[in-house]
C-alpha cells in the first residue's frame, strides 16, 4: 500500500515497495539490540513523516527512524552506524524550508523528540539547560515563568526544536534587537560523527581558551554530529511591545521609513511584506486587514511603549514618513490582543502558501544594500515569470527578503523545481554582486548546496570540508546537506 504525502505531491513507500534488502534487514535488527525494540520504527506512515521537512521536494525513504532518550544512546547509535557505514540524518521539529532534515536514500533518521527535557530557569546565571527535542515555545514559556525571556523568535515556534534551531543558526522576527541563535547558546553537548561526546563552553560567559568548537557546531546543520543538550541564554523581557502596522508606496519607502523610524525608537522588530502575501493571508487564514487602503507593500514593526513619550515620537516619525509620501496609511495597536492579530499578518504568510508549494529564496545583503538587492531581483523574477504569482515578505531591518515563487496549478512539481532552479542562478548572481548570501536564515541544506559558491569561496568550502572530516571520518553525518556530494 502507497501511503500519500502530507501535500497529496508525494508518494511514500512501504517496507515491503521499497524492496528493504536483507542487508538492510539485517542492520534494522541489529539497531534493535543497540536501543530497545520500541525505539526503532519501520513503520510506513513514520518513515514519510521523519524523513521530511516543510520543503515537500523530496521522496522520504529512510530506512528506519530511531528514537534515543540519552546522549550516551545517541553515541551508541554513531558507532552503531560507523560500523555498518550507514549515513545518519538528524531530526527535530523537521520545520525546515531547505531540506536539511530529509532522508531520501536509505540513511537511519535520528529523531530527538525524546530528549526534550527542560531544566529549571538558573537565575543567577539567566540560563535555562534543555533538551535539544525541546519544543522552542515550551522553552520561551519557561523562561517566562521564571521572569526572564528567550527571544529568538518565530512563526514555526509551536512545533520547531531547540536542536534544530541551533544547527541551523535560526533566526526570526526578533533578530534586529537580539541577534539569531548563536548569540543565545551558552553550551552545547554534542556527539560527534565518531561517536565522541563533547561538552562544548559549559554554560561560561567568559571562556577564551582557544577554539570555540560551539560556534562550529551552530549552523552546522548536522554535518559534524548531533547537538543533544543546549544551555541557552537568557535577558529581560521587553516592556510593553507595540505593533505598528503601515501600508506603503512603494519598495523604496521601506527602507527610508526604516531609517526614519531607527533614527529615534529602538526596533523590536521591522518586517515587511507585499500585498500578495495580505490577500493571501485574509483569504486563507481568516486574518484581518490592517485597514481600508491596499498598498503594493506593508510594513510591520514592534517597539518597547516605555510610556507616553515613546509613542509620540513614533507618531510623529510616522506622520513625517506620510508628509513625504511613503506611508500611505497606518495603524498601531492598543493592546496585546490587538497587537497579535497584526503579528499574524506577517506570521500567518508562511504557513498559508504552503498550499502552492512555493520555490523558497531566502536572500540578504547588507541593510543598506537591500533596495539595490530587491530591484535587481525584482528585475530578475519579472522577466522570467510575468504571470507566475510572486510573494514578497521578510526581516528587512535585517537584510533578510523571502521570496516565494507560487508553483502554477498546471505544473508538476519536478518541472516548476527545474524552472525555478534555472532562475536562481540569474537571482544568486545579482546577490553575488552586491556580496549577500544565497541562505540568510534558512541554511543551505540539500535546496542550497549546488549554489553554496554564490556565497563562499571555493578554498572557503574546501576548509569547511576538512573540518567536516575531523569530527566525521567516515562521512556519515548527513550527507548531501551544505556539500553537494563528492
Ligand atoms: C518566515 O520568515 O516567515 C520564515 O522564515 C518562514 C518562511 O520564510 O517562509
Ligand atoms: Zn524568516
Amino acid at each position: 500500500m502507497s501511503a500519500r504525502g502530507a501535500d497529496d505531491n508525494i508518494t511514500v513507500l512501504t517496507a515491503m515497495e521499497f524492496n528493504v534488502s536483507q542487508p538492510s534487514i539485517d542492520v534494522i535488527n541489529a539497531l534493535k539490540s543497540v536501543l530497545s525494540e520500541n525505539q526503532v520504527s519501520t513503520e510506513a506512515s513514520i518513515l514519510e513523516s521523519y524523513g521530511q521537512d516543510w520543503t515537500r521536494f523530496t521522496q522520504p525513504a529512510p530506512l528506519a527512524v530511531v528514537f534515543p532518550r540519552t546522549t550516551d544512546e545517541v553515541a551508541d547509535v554513531v558507532k552503531f552506524a560507523r560500523a555498518q557505514d550507514v549515513a545518519l540524518v538528524p531530526s527535530g521539529g523537521r520545520t525546515g524550508l531547505s531540506g536539511g532534515a530529509v532522508a531520501a536514500n536509505g540513511e537511519i533518521v535520528v529523531s530527538l523528540d525524546k530528549l526534550n527535557t527542560i531544566h529549571p530557569v538558573n537565575n543567577i546565571d539567566r540560563t535555562i539547560r534543555v533538551g535539544a527535542g525541546a519544543i522552542t515555545q515550551t522553552i520561551q514559556e519557561a523562561a517566562d515563568e521564571a521572569g526572564l525571556f528567550y527571544p529568538v523568535d518565530f512563526a514555526s515556534s509551536g512545533s520547531s526544536q531547540i536542536g534544530g534551531n541551533i544547527a541551523t543558526n535560526a533566526g526570526g522576527i526578533n533578530v534586529i534587537r537580539y541577534g539569531m541563535t548563536r548569540e543565545w547558546v551558552a553550551g552545547l553537548t554534542v556527539v560527534t560523527g565518531t561517536g565522541e561526546v563533547l561538552e562544548l563552553n559549559r554554560g561560561l560567559m567568559k571562556n577564551n581558551t582557544g577554539l570555540d568548537f560551539r560556534h562550529l557546531f551552530i549552523g552546522s546543520e548536522g554535518v559534524l554530529g548531533f547537538i543533544t543538550e543546549a544551555t541557552l541564554k537568557l535577558c529581560s523581557p521587553p516592556k510593553d511591545p507595540t505593533v505598528l502596522v503601515l501600508g506603503l508606496a512603494d519598495m523604496d519607502a521601506i527602507m527610508q521609513v526604516l531609517q526614519r523610524i531607527q533614527a529615534t525608537t529602538p526596533l523590536l522588530a521591522y518586517e515587511f511584506f507585499s500585498e500578495l502575501a495580505v490577500s493571501k493571508v485574509v483569504e486563507h487564514a481568516g486574518v484581518a486587514r490592517p485597514f481600508e487602503t491596499q498598498t503594493p507593500f506593508y510594513a510591520l514593526i514592534e517597539f518597547e511603549r516605555d510610556g507616553e513619550e515613546t509613542e509620540t515620537v513614533v507618531f510623529e516619525a510616522v506622520e513625517a514618513c506620510m508628509e513625504e509620501g511613503w506611508v500611505l496609511d497606518a495603524v498601531m495597536s492598543q493592546s496585546v490582543a490587538q497587537a497579535k492579530a497584526l503579528w499574524r499578518l506577517r506570521e500567518d504568510i508562511s504557513e498559508t502558501i504552503t498550499r502552492w508549494t512555493p520555490y523558497k529564496n531566502d536572500i540578504s545583503s547588507t541593510v543598506s544594500k537591500v533596495p539595490q538587492l530587491l530591484s535587481a531581483v525584482d528585475e530578475v523574477v519579472h522577466d522570467h515569470y510575468p504571470d507566475w504569482e510572486v510573494c514578497w515578505y521578510g526581516h528587512i531591518g535585517d537584510g533578510n527578503l523571502h521570496l516565494n515563487i507560487l508553483k502554477p496549478d498546471d505544473l508538476d512539481i519536478s518541472d516548476f523545481k527545474a524552472r525555478c532552479g534555472e532562475v536562481s542562478i540569474d537571482i544568486f548572481k545579482a546577490i553575488q554582486a552586491l556580496g549577500g548570501s544565497v541562505s540568510a536564515e534558512h541554511g543551505v541544506g540539500t535546496l542550497k548546496a549546488p549554489y553554496l559558491e554564490y556565497t563562499r569561496t571555493e578554498s572557503e568550502i574546501a576548509s569547511m570540508r576538512a573540518i567536516k572530516a575531523i569530527f566525521d571520518p567516515d562521512g556519515i553525518m548527513n550527507p548531501g546537506k551544505i556539500f553537494t556530494a563528492d
